[in-house]
């Protein structure tokens, strides 16, 4: 049984974890893994640029953030889930489902732990409503390079937003004003992480995400390089996590950035 490690913003895949051989295997791999299988027709609609994920309407439709998804989907999916959180209380009901530690996302020490005998890791770091970047993506990707160095795990899906670095030139225009404003700070810091990410030679996906929603998984969105776009489009986090969770597991995304959008 693939084993998971998880903190509320990290998600560490464990020993067990397989990618799968080529990204067509994958597919019907990770198809497997979420609720019920990806048909042909999903592959095919991949391959014109759309991902359809079939029966993922099934998952809760919880609220919070990200990783809490991630968690979930993991979970269903037979994955095993350690979680480094700072404030573990805050994990509910899926504490006793996952391998608890306490710690800090910006501490090499904490994340080396975390990471220690460790297959892949997701991070789905964030500053909630904050617009004061506090330095959390530039430290904790710094930490986490480092700890993946120290416990030879390669492999990392790492949440960054649309419109930091270069996917900015691809913004709308009413995107790039509330980027070039009220999210100035949080992405200036959230492209050093990236850039670092980038080439840091792990095996890394980075992924960009619209606007987040709470609503519930819609089964289908859009994940390319490059997306148009127009106005200020969604993406559910259910959705993204489901996103994050099937590139992890399959090789189709490596050493890539994925935008994400319904
Ligand atoms: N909102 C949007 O429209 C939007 C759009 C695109 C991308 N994004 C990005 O998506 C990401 C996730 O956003 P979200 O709204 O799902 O989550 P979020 O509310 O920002 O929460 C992220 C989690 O990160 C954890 N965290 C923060 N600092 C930490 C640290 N030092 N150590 C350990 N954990 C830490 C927090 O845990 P604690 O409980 O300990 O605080 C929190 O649970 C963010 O990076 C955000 O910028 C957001």
């Amino acid at each position: 049984m693939p084993r998971l490690a998880l903190s509320w913003g990290f998600v560490v895949f464990g020993r067990g974890f397989r990618a799968p051989p080529s990204s067509c295997a994958g597919d019907a791999g990770i198809g497997r893994m979420i609720v019920g299988g990806a048909s042909g027709s999903a592959h095919r609609r991949r391959e014109e640029g759309l991902i359809r994920h079939l029966g993922l309407s099934n998952v809760d439709a919880a609220t919070g953030p990200t990783g809490r998804h991630v968690v979930d989907l993991a979970l269903r999916s037979g994955d095993q889930v350690t979680a480094l959180v700072r404030h573990p209380a805050a994990l509910g009901d899926l504490a006793d489902q996952v391998t608890l530690l306490a710690g800090d996302a910006t501490s090499r020490r904490d994340v080396s732990t975390a990471l220690a005998g460790q297959d892949a890791v997701v991070a789905a770091l964030g500053r909630g409503n904050s617009v004061v970047a506090d330095d959390l993506f530039a430290h904790s990707s710094a930490a986490l390079i480092a700890a993946a160095g120290e416990t030879d795990v390669s492999r990392l899906v790492w949440l960054s937003s649309f419109g930091v670095g270069h996917t900015f030139a691809w913004a709308s225009g009413p995107q790039k004003v509330i980027y070039r404003t009220l999210l100035r700070a949080i992405y200036a810091n959230k492209e050093i992480a990236d850039d670092s990410i980038r080439s840091s030679g792990l095996d890394w996906t980075v992924v960009y995400p619209t606007r987040l929603t709470h609503g519930p998984s819609k089964g289908a969105y859009r994940a390319a390089d490059r997306l148009p776009m127009k106005v200020n489009p969604t993406i559910s986090r259910a959705d993204a996590a489901a996103f994050m969770h099937r590139a992890a597991h399959g090789s189709e995304w490596i050493r890539r950035s994925a935008v994400i959008s319904d």
